[in-house]
Formats: C-alpha cells, sequence, structure tokens
C-alpha cells in the first residue's frame, strides 16, 4: 500500500498534517502523539508583533461544532525564529513543517516572510489569509475578496522560492475563482477551508458564550463545506490542495481526497483526542489494504459530479 506521495518536490510520509492553529509549534503535544506516523504539521499563525489574542473564553461547544475566537495569540515572528523553529527542528526533524503566517496589511505578511527566510529551516508557508476571528479586519479577511488576495500572495511570492499554500474561507460566493486567483498569482497550494463565522448566545446571560463575542465554527458541521470547497476547488485550478473542515476519522479524510485533495489536516479531532490524526493516518492505510487499494493517489480527484441535475426545486 503505497501511501507516500511527493508533492512539492518533498516526500510526505502520509497525507495527514495538523492543521494550523490547532497544535502550537508542536511542543505540547510531543508526549502524547508520535509525530513520525503523520505528513506534517502546520504552526500557529505568526504574525509580526507578538499578540495576546482575545478575552476569554475562547473555545465553547455549539452542537455538532466548535466556536473559537483565539484571536491569533502567537509569540511573534522574532520568538519563532530564535526559540520554535530551532525546537521543531531538532524534535520533529522527520516533519514536514510549514509556518502558518497572519498579518493585517500586506506589509506585514512580507516582513514576516523576509524574516523566516533569514532563519529558514522548514518546507514552506501557508499563508493564513482567512482567520474570521482578527477583530482589526473586521470580518473581511483577504481571503473574501480575490483582489486584495492577489497583492499578498504576489507580494510574498517575489519573496521566497519555497512552497506557498494559501488558505481560504469559504464564505464567498464561489470559491473556486478564489482558489483560481492564487493560483495564478503564485500559490504552489491551496487549503481548504478555514473557520466560517459564527455566534453562540447564553440565553440566561444573553451575552455572547464567547468572550470576543463572535467566533470561527470548526468540527463536524463544517466537513460538507469543506468537501464542497475542495471539488470546487479542484474544478477551477490544477495545484494540490491541502483538504480541512471537521476531519474526525478515516473516511472524513477519505472524502476529502475523493474531492482532490492531495494532503489532509486534522484540527478539531486533536481536541477531542490528542492522537485522532495519527489514528487517521493509520485508518487510511486499513482503508485502501480493505479496499485492494495500491496507491493513495488513486483516490485523489476521484469523486467526479456524475449526477443528473432533475431541474429546479
Ligand atoms: C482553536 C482553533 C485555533 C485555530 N487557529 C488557527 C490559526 O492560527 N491559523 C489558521 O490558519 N487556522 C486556524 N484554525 C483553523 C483550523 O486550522 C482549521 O482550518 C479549521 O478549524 C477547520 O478544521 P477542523 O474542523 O478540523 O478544526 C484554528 C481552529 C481552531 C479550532
Amino acid at each position: 500500500m503505497q501511501i507516500e506521495q511527493e508533492i512539492f518536490g518533498v516526500r510526505f510520509r502520509n497525507p495527514v498534517l495538523l492543521a494550523g492553529g490547532t497544535c502550537g509549534f508542536g511542543e505540547e503535544l510531543n508526549d502524547v502523539l508520535d509525530f513520525d506516523r503523520l505528513g506534517g504539521i502546520v504552526t500557529k499563525s505568526v504574525t509580526y508583533d507578538p499578540r495576546v489574542g482575545n478575552a476569554a473564553p475562547r473555545v465553547v461547544e455549539a452542537g455538532n461544532a466548535m466556536l473559537n475566537s483565539i484571536g491569533l495569540a502567537n509569540p511573534g515572528v522574532e520568538v519563532v525564529c530564535s526559540d520554535k523553529i530551532p525546537w521543531m527542528n531538532e524534535n520533529l526533524p522527520s516533519l514536514q513543517v510549514f509556518i502558518s503566517v497572519a498579518g493585517h496589511l500586506k506589509e506585514e505578511y512580507c516582513a514576516i516572510v523576509k524574516r523566516l527566510e533569514k532563519t529558514g529551516g522548514f518546507l514552506g508557508y501557508e499563508l493564513n489569509l482567512s482567520c474570521p476571528n482578527d477583530v482589526k479586519m473586521e470580518g473581511m479577511p483577504f481571503a473574501l475578496d480575490p483582489e486584495s488576495l492577489k497583492e499578498v500572495v504576489s507580494s510574498v511570492r517575489e519573496l521566497t522560492d519555497r512552497p506557498i499554500l494559501v488558505k481560504l474561507a469559504p464564505n464567498v460566493p464561489d470559491i473556486g475563482l478564489v482558489a483560481q486567483a492564487a493560483e495564478v498569482n503564485g500559490a504552489d497550494g491551496v487549503t481548504l477551508i478555514n473557520t466560517i463565522p459564527g455566534l453562540a448566545i447564553d440565553v440566561h446571560s444573553q451575552k455572547a458564550e464567547l468572550g470576543a463575542g463572535q467566533g470561527g465554527v470548526s468540527g463536524p458541521a463544517l466537513r460538507a463545506v469543506g468537501v464542497y470547497a475542495v471539488h470546487r476547488a479542484r474544478q477551477k485550478t490544477r495545484i494540490p490542495l491541502v483538504g480541512a473542515g471537521g476531519i474526525m476519522n478515516e473516511y472524513d479524510a477519505i472524502q476529502y481526497l475523493l474531492a482532490g485533495a492531495s494532503l489532509v489536516q486534522v484540527g478539531t479531532a486533536t481536541f477531542a483526542n490528542p492522537r485522532a490524526a495519527q489514528g487517521i493516518a493509520r485508518g487510511i492505510v486499513r482503508f485502501c489494504e480493505n479496499q485492494k487499494i495500491d496507491c493513495i493517489s488513486s483516490l485523489i480527484g476521484a469523486y467526479t459530479d456524475d449526477v443528473e441535475v432533475a431541474g429546479d426545486v
């Protein structure tokens, strides 16, 4: 069973990565998770200056979903270069690492990438252009507007030869067109999807359950939205896609592969079970063996729309 893949010129041991912002830089999970059983990790989004994040509570349950508003709490790019990357190089040497980058302005993305380029020691970048919890952006992340996205992606492209993933949000009229804008402006891959804006209200206090008010919805409720986003992006782009949203087990991950993702990311599931990602990687192998699938590439994009449309409903 061939579960390894060569993507962006490097080998991914399997298609399962930890999702940005749900695993820090790996330190907290290192005692419980066997990182050698994963394909890679996307770090917490890094901003230029440190951020303390939003008011508590930052995470609440919301039906079949999780609602969070962390507010991109992170130590800032200097500490990432001086402490976090060296720690990852020493402790996670076999893992493919993407550094997630976030900012309020195109210039901030560029300054962070310039600083990270001086340090090196990681595979590539994931540009978080889609965080719904960044108060200064007032609910309008770059990924909601192809023109704004273009400016950030093309500017960062000029600064690095490393692979650039662009992370998108699904709350747009046609995510296929946004993915296409990322490709045309220099992205090597697209990650779909970030959380979508949500709100949970405490009926007794009549206040928001999250300290920050609104938050981002993740977990099982997001899965069908994410699978569709990958499918739509596959129709409009040729570059590798990375699927995320509500992946709780191997069957969820395989839906993303069938829709066209080459890699997947596990986020919320890690909060319920810190070893979830490695279990999902093992489950994909088991599924393929049971189904007599020799090579994971035969699953990727195997789904095609061949349903008949019955007309107006
Ligand atoms: C607590 C929490 C923090 C997150 N922080 C980030 C972040 O810093 N950067 C980012 O790009 N995405 C962040 N995300 C979004 C996830 O990477 C992922 O796209 C999303 O949660 C959907 O996947 P899931 O349903 O498996 O969690 C965060 C999600 C959660 C739940």
